[in-house]
């Protein structure tokens, strides 16, 4: 697809705005942090999953693939992603979703069903298994050849387009930025940011999940680059684990959106800002760093987040 094609929104909408954050915190530590802003990328392909579906969808293009299948979560930012591009690039989209359907939809798999997007639901049970032989055949049986994209999105190809964002970032900041942070769930978008790393650089990974012990090997697998670059995954803001959240998360959220005028949610975004602040309070970054903390979007789930918790983000989605 040629750049000029007006349906091809991977050829536009990047770079992204870059934004300084000026806390009282920030000039005490002598540490200066931008926000590289993907949540504001597109808005249907937002944040990381614009990045991590560029060459799949290239991919799937150049190689004329007729059916595209991916595997999430009922609320999942990448499912809702995957059905965008779908509907955009006229693809054959399957999303098999973990557990049991549902009576009513919620905003997010209405809205892959607006697309024209095929739902499997499956058990958790049988999710867990997703990568066995014998259940891929079983897909193979039902929905016939495809192209499988993994949980969250993360392949190599998904890899190389995160890639892209570090260059980015280094020409908007007129050099390098020493650290680059991101949230971390199925590690695609930190195994991108590390492949992209020049010497010098650090990447820090603010884990969403809990008991991740696997987490550093994923990123090993995705990044065969890894090995000789420096970065590190922190566990101790997970906040109980994926989609877990406290008062305390929530309160931090809303002030820092105040502050900032930044949206975040809860499941990604607020838990890497909390963790990086935390770690800049406690002198983790040497005085003179200039830290790039990635937006990586997600604000879609705040819809189906407001249902289930009208009391708790309340007046906060508004202006979201
Ligand atoms: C908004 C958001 N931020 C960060 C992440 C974490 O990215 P990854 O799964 O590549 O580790 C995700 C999940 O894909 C996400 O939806």
């Amino acid at each position: 697809m040629s750049g000029s094609d007006r349906r091809d929104i991977f050829s536009t909408h990047a770079p992204t705005p870059i934004q300084k954050l000026s806390f009282p915190l920030l000039e005490e530590k002598k540490v200066s942090l931008y926000v590289k802003r993907d949540d504001l990328i597109h808005p249907l392909v937002s944040g990381n999953k614009w990045r991590k579906l560029k060459y799949n969808v290239y991919h799937a293009l150049e190689y004329d693939i007729g059916r595209l299948l991916t595997f999430g979560g009922a609320y999942s930012n990448h499912i809702h992603a995957f059905a965008a591009v779908c509907s955009l690039y006229s693809l054959d989209g399957v999303v098999v979703i973990r557990g049991e359907p549902y009576e009513k939809l919620n905003p997010t798999l209405q809205y892959v069903k607006d697309c024209g997007v095929h739902i499997q639901y499956i058990s958790r049970e049988q999710y867990r298994k997703r990568d066995s032989v014998q259940f891929l055949d079983a897909l193979k049986k039902k929905w016939g050849d495809f192209f499988l994209i993994p949980e969250g999105g993360s392949n190599t190809l998904a890899v190389t387009g995160v890639k892209e964002l570090v260059s980015e970032v280094e020409t908007q900041l007129n050099g390098k930025p020493d650290v680059i942070v991101s949230a971390v769930g199925s590690g695609g978008t930190l195994a991108g940011i590390v492949e992209g790393l020049n010497k010098g650089q650090t990447a820090v990974g603010i884990s969403v999940l809990k008991g991740a012990e696997d987490l550093e090997n994923r990123v090993r697998r995705l990044a065969p680059g890894a090995i000789q670059k420096s970065w590190l995954i922190n566990h101790d803001y997970c906040f109980g684990g994926y989609a877990r959240f406290s008062d305390e998360l929530i309160v931090f959220m809303k002030n820092f959106s105040a502050d900032t005028a930044i949206p975040l949610e809860p499941i990604y975004t607020a838990k890497m800002f909390f963790g990086l602040l935390d770690m800049i309070s406690n002198d983790r970054f040497d005085p003179g760093s200039i830290i790039v903390a990635l937006h990586s979007g997600g604000l879609q789930a705040m819809q189906g987040l407001e249902e289930r918790y009208p009391q708790t983000f309340l007046g906060y989605t508004s202006w979201t």
